[in-house]
């Protein structure tokens, strides 16, 4: 996102709103981007900003088909933008579905929701000459160059909110044709496609504010030197970025105090293959065909080559103790288990301690890492220590959720 940011919009209150919401709150209150529509002129309201109004869209359940589900069902905002509710996905009573259940409240997807907190630090969708690698996009393959080309497919698909774009403009044209009007002319509704691209627009640019991205964790206050690490959170951060150890850095590399906003959110955003297993209990309830394969980057139609096929977007580790169930299928409940999964997939006999069986092996064999990960050899204090250190990177209106 290049600190595309909010001082843009000329509009002191905005700016003072935000600055009070990222000191103190510690839960999200509606409104955490405020218009300045308070500041009515002859009783006129004025200046709904961009970010306002993609805030209420954001949050605004009756876009969906019948009226249920908004973007902060699957991203809830008091929860690190995650969907954290329990459905037949769920490995217990208490760990949020490992994929999501669409507005009918039948449908389930394939994937885990990620968080959309920090999405916009993501470079778009490209092919890095000079890496010789895919890089960036949007969804954990990619399929959508940026935020705004991302936040035109939950209204549509057929497991989330499954509803048209025809159906999405009358119903915001209604409540909020006058804000559409100001903010993107009078003619913004003159075709349903101009309309429903100001509103993925909207929703992308409220996906850009800091509400998103508050990067105030205790990693960043140590970075400032306004905290410090424990004993234990130093070892893991060491054993994190050591090559011969967790090797962590290597694909989540780790930034600098001097480090630019993009470049600190946990992710290098290119796409490996790391062997995660199936998740059988998703596939058993989500009606997926047994032969079913999640190809990720391959499955992008900007993307030919096989030995791409279950590669996912290296993911961001802000807010990662929160965030659970992990990787692509949420096939992981605890953050121990993934780094026990990288220290030990490749050991002979070791156990998936969340099943007591060994590890199962993923839906794409034949491309996945061997060379980065699968036998560390870290003790499982070590391990501790990498959880310990993971734990850092919460926002501080998270930390409460921390397991
Ligand atoms: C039913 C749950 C659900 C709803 C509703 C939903 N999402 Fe998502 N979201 C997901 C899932 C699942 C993915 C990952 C899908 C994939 O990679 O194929 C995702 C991915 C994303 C991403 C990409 C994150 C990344 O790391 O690549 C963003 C941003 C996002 N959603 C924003 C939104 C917005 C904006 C809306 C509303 C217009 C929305 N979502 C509605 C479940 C949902
Ligand atoms: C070779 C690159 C690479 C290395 C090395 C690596 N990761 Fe990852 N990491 C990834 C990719 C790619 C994903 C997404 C995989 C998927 O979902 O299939 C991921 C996912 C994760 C997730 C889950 C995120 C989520 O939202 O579900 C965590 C946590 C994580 N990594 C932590 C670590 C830690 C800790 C280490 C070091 C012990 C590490 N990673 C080493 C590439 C890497």
């Amino acid at each position: 996102m290049k600190k595309k940011n909010i001082f843009k919009l000329n509009s002191v209150v905005l700016v003072f709103l935000l600055a009070a919401c990222n000191s103190s709150s510690s839960t999200f209150e509606s409104s955490d981007v405020e218009a300045n529509n308070e500041n009515s002129e002859e009783g006129v309201i004025i200046a709904e900003t961009k970010e306002s109004l993609g805030e209420k869209l954001f949050k605004d359940s009756e876009l969906s088909r019948n009226g249920n589900q908004s973007c902060a069902t699957c991203h809830n905002p008091d929860h690190a933008f995650i969907d954290d509710r329990i459905n037949a996905s769920s490995v217990d009573t208490t760990t949020p579905g490992a994929v999501s259940l669409g507005q009918d409240d039948l449908s389930l997807g394939d994937r885990n929701t990620p968080t959309a907190a920090y999405a916009a630090f993501g470079p778009d969708f490209h092919f890095n000459q000079e890496e010789g690698l895919f890089m960036g996009g949007q969804f954990l393959d990619g399929r959508e160059p940026d935020l705004q080309g991302q936040a035109g497919q939950p209204f549509l698909n057929p497991v989330e909110m499954q509803t048209t774009k025809a159906d999405v403009v009358s119903k915001v044209e209604n409540k909020y044709g006058d804000a559409m009007r100001h903010l993107y002319g009078e003619q913004i509704f003159d075709t349903v496609d101009s309309a429903y691209d100001a509103i993925t627009e909207s929703i992308g640019a409220f996906e850009e504010t800091d509400v998103f991205a508050p990067f105030d964790s205790k990693f960043d206050k140590v970075l400032q030197g306004e905290a410090a690490f424990t004993e234990e959170e130093q070892q893991g951060f060491v054993l994190y970025v050591l090559k011969r150890k967790g090797n962590c850095a290597a694909c989540h590399p780790v930034p600098t105090a001097l480090s630019e906003e993009h470049e600190s959110v946990f992710t290098d955003f290119t796409y490996d293959n790391l062997g995660v297993p199936v998740n059988h209990l998703a596939r058993s309830v989500n009606g997926k065909e047994k032969d079913f394969v999640d190809n990720g980057l391959f499955d992008n139609p900007a993307v030919d080559d096989p030995s791409l096929k279950g590669a996912f977007r290296v993911t961001g580790l802000r807010n990662m103790a929160v965030t659970g169930p992990y990787m692509h299928n949420g096939v992981f409940k605890d953050l121990k288990t993934v780094v026990h999964f990288y220290n030990t997939r490749d050991v002979d006999g070791a156990i998936n301690p969340e099943t007591g069986e060994e590890w199962q092996p993923s839906e794409v064999e034949v491309t996945k890492n061997t060379e980065e990960l699968g036998n560390l050899g870290l003790t499982d204090a070590e391990e501790d220590a990498i959880v310990a250190f993971l734990k850092t990177l919460t926002d501080s209106r998270y930390e409460h959720l921390i397991p």
